[in-house]
């Protein structure tokens, strides 16, 4: 099956079981906002717990807060997000339709990749095991072609986008022939920059005074407070700052799902470090970030690092972690080392002194910052796309199952009566109201026991028990796992032990260390 059409299968999944649904869908949506059913709150809750105790359980010098998203408007304009948190826009005069120039250019580069991958899988199809991929690149006529026009374009655009020089965007766009996919046509207007972010009206005036923005981004309630954390946790250099919550972006284009929303959730965690030091710690927290991803088990090969090779002027280093998704490798994470640029901006903007004082160098210093910046929603995508399978079964069947990582599944355990008499029901109850406290257990006693052993695989529940007439003798029941399909006969009482371990964010946690 195409990437494209597994992607759609996804998305028409997460809305079927209750996972994401379009906002305000019955006035037809709002383009680019999102909302969690009962099963995607959990699953989404489920990432959060995972990171938030990766910090702060498992780290004695991370904190956390929770600040508000309204905040000070000089705060954006000492971020430099008031002057500079843009994209460059253009529109279709035929279609009316607005995009970003940079991703028309970038669709561009992919489209000469395509082309390569192309030619590569022809050949490989042609010489079978013979095919040797690294001379094929080095000296088949079309890849080099491809790949020499590839990487002119990549220099010319990275060039253009600092700045950036809106005027040679639009020139690339002409130059490479990009048409608009709605209207197929070349009539583009200039290129414009756009700011991002939100903005309102604080309080009854109206005339822009009281003008306030959403935050783009959480990191800023984070470094305003850094002080006050500070001193009321008596935390010592180094030491960090983590924070789940909203930020909000006029994202221009709003594309794959939740891949890019305009009101969407973060987790960022700040480490403030001795100056000069930066480098090890941002060296450090790459390496502890990708152990967290990988610790899902959804294999190495599907993460890659996106060093960047152009910084923006406040940083010193910075990289992607990308996740292997359905339309390519994404973004999923960014690992940043920011310098002291917001602290020094706060500073001079408040004209308060945030410096640190160091009790053993007896020196004050303003902190150079790592940060870890991770989307939840663009992580529970990767979850999703990751655990969606179609598989073949012996009799003929399809069966959808979500492979999800129990730890992370919305329900634990599914609780199912064969029948709905003879005190099956009662007894399947029992169960569930012992094994709640524990662990998301749900009950189940609708359609026949293929039919919910199904919408259980649809939903990832790692575990179901069906009771049946032995449970009443023997306090016995049949243990299905998801993932085999295999079934055990197992003692009521041994479920817990069984099950509990193997589904808490513990068992997560435990990889990390
Ligand atoms: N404080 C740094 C910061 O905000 P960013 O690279 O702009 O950096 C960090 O964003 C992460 O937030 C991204 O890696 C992505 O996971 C998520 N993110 C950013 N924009 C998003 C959007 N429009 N929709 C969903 N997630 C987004």
């Amino acid at each position: 099956m195409a990437q494209e059409d597994v992607f759609k299968k996804i998305v028409s999944h997460c809305k079927e079981y209750g996972f994401v649904f379009p906002s305000s869908e019955i006035y037809d949506g709002l383009a680019a906002v999102y909302d969690y059913g009962q099963n995607g709150v959990e699953l989404k809750n489920n990432i959060k717990e995972y990171w938030w105790k990766s910090m702060v359980l498992l780290h004695e010098n991370i904190v956390g807060i929770d600040s508000a998203i309204f905040m000070h408007p000089t705060i954006w304009k000492a971020s430099g997000h008031v002057d500079a948190f843009n994209d460059p826009l253009i529109d279709n005069r035929d279609s009316k339709k607005r995009y970003r120039a940079d991703v028309l250019i970038e669709d561009q580069i992919a489209k000469y990749d395509e082309k390569i991958e192309k030619e590569i899988a022809k050949a490989r199809k042609r010489f079978g095991d013979s095919f040797d991929e690294a001379q094929f690149r080095a000296t088949n006529g079309r890849v080099l072609e491809h790949q020499q026009k590839r990487d002119a374009l990549h220099e010319r655009y990275t060039e253009a986008m600092q700045g950036p020089d809106l005027a040679e965007l639009k020139q690339i766009i002409e130059d490479e022939g990009i048409v608009d996919p709605i209207s197929g046509t070349k009539n583009w207007t200039d290129v414009r920059q756009f700011n991002l972010m939100f903005s309102t009206e604080m309080g009854s005036v109206a005339d822009g005074t009281n003008k306030i923005y959403l935050r783009p981004e959480t990191a800023q309630g984070i470094f305003v407070n850094y002080l006050n954390v500070q001193k009321t946790g008596r935390m010592k250099i180094p030491f960090g700052i983590a924070q789940i919550g909203k930020a909000f972006r006029n994202e221009i284009v709003a594309r794959q799902f939740i891949f890019r929303m305009r009101e969407f959730e973060q987790m960022e965690m700040q480490f403030f470090v001795q100056p000069g030091t930066e480098i090890e710690y941002f060296k450090k927290w790459k390496e502890l970030r990708m152990k967290w991803h990988q610790a899902l088990g959804f294999g190495a090969e599907n993460y890659r690092f996106h060093d960047h090779e152009k910084l923006a002027h406040y940083a010193n280093a910075a990289t992607d972690i990308e996740f292997k998704m359905p339309f390519g490798f994404k973004e999923v994470e960014g690992v940043h080392s920011r310098t002291n640029f917001d602290l020094s901006q706060h500073e001079k903007f408040s004209g308060r002194s945030i410096k640190y004082f160091d009790p053993q160098t007896k020196e004050s210093y303003t902190p150079y910052v790592i940060e870890t910046s991770i989307g939840v929603d663009r992580m529970f995508l990767s979850v999703m796309c990751h655990s969606y399978r179609e598989e073949q079964l012996e009799n003929g069947e399809t069966r959808v199952v979500l492979l999800l990582p129990p730890a992370l599944a919305p329900t634990k355990l599914a609780v199912l009566p064969l029948v709905k008499k003879d005190g099956l029901p009662e007894k399947a109850r029992e169960i569930v109201n012992d094994l709640k406290f524990h662990f998301n257990t749900h009950y189940d006693e609708k359609d026949t026991i293929g039919k919910r052993y199904r919408r259980q695989d649809a939903i990832g529940t790692p575990y179901c028990v069906t009771v049946d007439y032995d449970t009443l003798k023997d306090n016995t029941v049949t243990l299905r796992f998801r993932d085999t399909m295999e079934q055990e006969r197992v003692s009521i009482d041994q479920l817990r032990d069984i099950i509990e371990d193997k589904v808490s964010i513990t068992s997560l946690l435990k990889k990390l260390q």
